[in-house]
């Protein structure tokens, strides 16, 4: 009885440990053999984010991003992985695309696929909080998914959860309205040998987001080109927090509503779905998001020429986290989620 308890045992600890190993392609996959070269030849490396054309565009113009020169990118369903290094730290990045949906599979293909040590996110995003400006890089502490609701009856009264009564927004004055209210939920927590939790704040690795706290003092970019600078130099803003959503907020009222109700600094669409993703696997994830624009705000500038300036502000302070952790050689460390 007690050899075969054993044997269980042992039979358990090598079926887990064959588990950890798995990062590859299912052997039938035509770049089945390419990915484990990208796994043998160096990491593991950290996963760099970022959603959109502009932000890769930062990147790539930095000259930071140094390719392998064997294999230099992986194309799987369409996400292309490029696999190099930045200052020495071996990195793969890749663009997701817009939205939850996009965000979360490419980094959990990232995940599954490769051998990954940490997930570092940059990006633009709108400012909900008036003393975050254009050029701000943000490092929040916690990111919400603010866009999964309930939409109440007319006659609904109590709720668990905040509330946006639309009749509040009546003109010319507040009133009633047959949009009633939407509640704010929270989203489904999957994690490894855990039940489902239901999870309002995600919070970013809390090891790592220390680590970042030696990044504040860094001089970021202020001028948008030769003629036009900023009124004021941007700064690093540390332990804010971020919502995210499949919307694109450009709206003085919904922005005033995120603020006083959830204390939201910074509105992106991605965040929350990258660091869920990450948590879920146990794999330390930070972000970082350049502000670009004031979602509704007052806006006298255009966002689009502050965008370049946001995603490089935003880049500036990735790589710098990414020379802290490589030097450190951090490995994983659990996650936690606050409710
Ligand atoms: C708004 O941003 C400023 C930094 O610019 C910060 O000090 C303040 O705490 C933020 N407000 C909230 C409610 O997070
Ligand atoms: C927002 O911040 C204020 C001031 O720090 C605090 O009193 C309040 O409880 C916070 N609200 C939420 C929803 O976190
Ligand atoms: C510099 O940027 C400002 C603000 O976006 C823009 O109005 C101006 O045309 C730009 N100047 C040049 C020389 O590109």
């Amino acid at each position: 009885m007690r050899i075969c308890g054993l044997s269980i045992i042992l039979f358990l600890v090598l079926v887990l440990v064959l588990v950890q190993h798995s990062e590859e392609l299912s052997s039938s996959h035509p770049l089945h053999g390419v990915v484990d070269k990208v796994n043998e030849n160096a990491g593991p490396y950290l996963g760099l984010v970022m959603a959109i054309p502009a932000e890769v565009d930062v990147l790539q113009s930095s000259g930071l991003f140094i390719p392998n020169s064997d294999l230099p990118l992986v194309d799987l369903s369409g996400r292309i992985f490029n696999i190099g290094s930045i200052r020495g730290v071996d990195v793969i990045y890749v663009m997701c695309g817009q939205r939850r949906l996009n965000a979360g599979i490419t980094v959990q293909i990232l995940l599954d696929v490769f051998d990954i040590s940490g997930i570092v996110h940059y990006g633009i995003a709108g400012s909900a909080n008036d003393s975050l400006s254009f050029g701000d890089v943000s490092v929040p502490k916690y990111v919400a998914f603010t866009g999964s609701w309930t939409w109440s009856k007319f006659t609904s009264e109590n709720s668990q959860f905040t509330k946006l009564r639309f009749g509040t927004y009546n003109l010319p004055e507040e009133g009633e309205n047959l949009l009633a209210n939407i509640e704010f939920k929270p989203e489904e927590f999957y994690s490894v040998g855990k039940p489902m939790e239901k999870v309002f704040w995600l919070a970013v690795d809390l090891q790592w987001f220390d680590i970042a706290s030696q990044l504040q003092d860094l001089e970021l970019q202020r001028c948008v080109n030769e003629t036009y600078c900023l009124p004021k130099t941007p700064k690093v803003e540390y332990g804010l927090r971020g919502s995210t959503a499949d919307i694109f907020v450009d709206n003085a009222a919904y922005r005033k509503f995120l603020f006083k109700e959830f204390n939201v600094s910074t509105v992106d669409e991605e965040s929350a779905a990258i660091i869920m993703t990450a948590m879920s696997t146990g794999v330390p994830c930070i972000v970082f998001r350049g502000v670009s624009d004031l979602a509704g705000g007052d806006d006298k500038l255009s966002s689009m020429s502050l965008s370049s300036l946001a995603a490089s502000n935003a880049l500036y302070v990735a790589i710098e986290f990414i020379e802290l952790i490589g030097n450190k050689r951090l490995t994983l460390t659990s996650k936690r989620a606050l409710n």
